[in-house]
């Protein structure tokens, strides 16, 4: 069935500077992915079992924001190799059943792009209107609207070559795509077709729910009230339409292409207008998890809002980090990732792992002097952790950050722990595959006591029930009635157990899934 793939497989998000270094300049590359592909699937249980990547971007860029400034949209950055290693990894993954999805950087260019060097030319250059130029107003910038990255300010830099302002909803060497111009449009779609006609499975669109702005580039209103009077630089009803050309483009080729996108909208009414009709992108990646404090009633609340809210043809997605935020050990707590591992990997929804998550990767503090980052993200950007050895086996050379503590945390480590946090995640994975209630069941809450998230997955005869402590403490659950058998336990040693479902038994921070009898 169309859709099987991006609905019940498991995405693995990857940084390419910090997956594995193949060349011993300390910097991450697609050769050092293709080479560690058979830790993400080798067809067995001692992998992780994904069943697609997301890479982050990989193409020409002078790296101000470490690829997502893109100074050539249809060639790879010489620091990550060339369009022939990319055609091997995607060949390599392929034959393992991993699908690739690459990250298209649609909302602004670097201003090393040809595109904007000649926008910046002159006034009159025919590419002046692939980018949102104004006056000054009254000596300053032409409205009140802030850059993402806080440390950036207002969104616009003046040029002075040309005598007007430009919009960068990030860095100053990020400048905005007019999106209202069509030849822009052609001109992604085109690069799409590029990527697509090369084999990619599909793309993570970034900043998808951020594209077009108002056209009269009114200011934002000063004060918000539960969001409202709406801004007018994100979000708009307009970005929609876009939206669906991108989906015309996807459904245009063979293979069960599709297209997630990055969506920054708090409000779940307005995010769920982004699955349209089933005319738009396929998948919402959210941050609705990683803003909820380690708090049962939180994460249950976004579930039942999404479960409520969502129309019928639409498909959930989760996760727990990404290369922008604070890394989910370090928010929750060590002793809680193996509950949080399980909530991932058993809700309705696509699970989104971030590298790194499954050995428990922390955030690693960053001298000042090593600082890259303008927003802060080096911590949770840091290289992943493969061995026990202080450059953790990602590089012979000199890491580009920090690397964190390998003797504590690898995967040579837990490989062989069948008490791991790999362990767990792999297991995870694995009994997912091979249930159809966990992989596409329906979702039903199971009310429990407070600290405890308790929820029925359901499809075609086959059940698990999944009961997470998010307490310190020892709990007792009633799940229903009869018996059941614990068929995986964040505490690997009761896997197997029968239970009384009307009195199950959690230690502190334990999850389990049972299948009742
Ligand atoms: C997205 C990316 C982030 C990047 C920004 C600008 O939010 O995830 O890493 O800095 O867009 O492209
Ligand atoms: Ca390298």
């Amino acid at each position: 069935m169309r859709g099987t793939w991006w609905r019940e497989g498991v995405f693995y998000q990857i940084y390419p500077r910090s997956f594995q270094d193949s060349n011993g300049d300390g910097i991450g590359d697609l050769a050092g992915i293709t080479a560690r592909l058979d830790h993400l699937n080798d067809g067995t249980p001692r992998s992780l079992g994904i069943d697609a990547i997301w890479l982050s971007p990989f193409y020409r860029s002078p790296m101000a924001d470490f690829g997502y400034d893109v100074s050539d949209y249809r060639d790879v950055d010489p620091t990550f190799g060339n369009l022939a290693e990319f055609d091997r990894l995607l060949a390599e993954a392929h034959r393992r059943n991993i699908r690739v999805i690459v990250d298209i950087v649609p909302g602004h260019t670097s201003d090393q792009h040809p595109w904007f060097k000649a926008a910046r030319s002159s006034r009159t250059d025919p590419k002046r209107d692939y980018f949102v130029w104004a006056n000054p107003r009254r000596g300053g910038p032409p409205n009140n609207w802030r850059a993402v990255f806080r440390r950036v300010g207002p969104a616009w830099t003046f040029d002075d070559q040309s005598g007007q302002y430009y919009l960068h909803h990030f860095l100053p060497e990020q400048p905005d795509l007019n999106w209202r111009n069509p030849a822009v449009r052609k001109e992604i779609d085109d690069i799409m077709r590029f990527w697509l006609d090369r084999g990619v499975d599909g793309f993570r669109v970034d900043v998808a729910s951020g594209l077009i702005r108002d056209e009269r580039l009114r200011d934002n209103p000063r004060f918000q009230l539960r969001g409202w009077p709406r801004r007018r630089n994100w979000d708009l009803d307009e970005v929609h339409e876009i939206h669906r050309g991108w989906r015309k483009v996807l459904d245009s080729y063979d293979g069960d292409r599709m297209a997630v996108g990055e969506i920054g909208v708090r409000n779940l009414r307005r995010h769920v207008r982004y699955y349209g009709e089933d005319d738009e992108l396929q998948l919402s990646f959210n941050f609705h998890f990683l803003e909820q404090p380690w708090v049962a009633e939180r994460f249950r609340a976004v579930v039942e809002e999404w479960e409520r809210l969502l129309p019928a043809h639409a498909w959930p997605d989760y996760t727990l980090s990404n290369h922008d935020r604070s890394r989910a050990t370090s928010r929750y707590g060590a002793e809680r990732a193996g509950v949080a591992a399980m909530m991932l990997l058993t809700l309705r929804g696509t699970p989104f792992i971030y590298y790194g998550e499954e050995i428990g990767m922390t955030d690693v503090p960053i001298p000042s002097n090593r600082i890259v980052d303008i927003d802060g993200r080096d911590p949770e950007r840091t290289p992943m952790q493969w061995d026990a050895s202080p450059k953790g086996g990602f590089t012979t050379g000199d890491p580009w950050l920090p690397i964190g503590d390998t003797a504590r945390t690898s995967v040579a480590a837990q490989r062989d722990d069948p008490a791991s946090l790999f362990s767990l995640y792999r297991r995870l994975s694995w009994l997912r595959k091979s249930s159809p209630a966990l992989r596409r069941g329906s979702y039903r809450t199971v009310p429990a006591a407070r600290g405890i998230f308790a929820y029925a997955r359901e499809a075609d005869g086959h059940r698990a029930l999944v009961a997470l402590n998010f307490t310190a403490s020892a709990q007792v659950v009633a799940l229903g009635s009869g018996s059941g058998r614990v068929l995986l336990s964040t505490r690997h040693d009761r896997d197997g157990a029968e239970v009384d479902l009307a009195r199950v038994e959690l230690s502190p921070d334990e999850g389990v899934v049972l299948a009742p009898a």
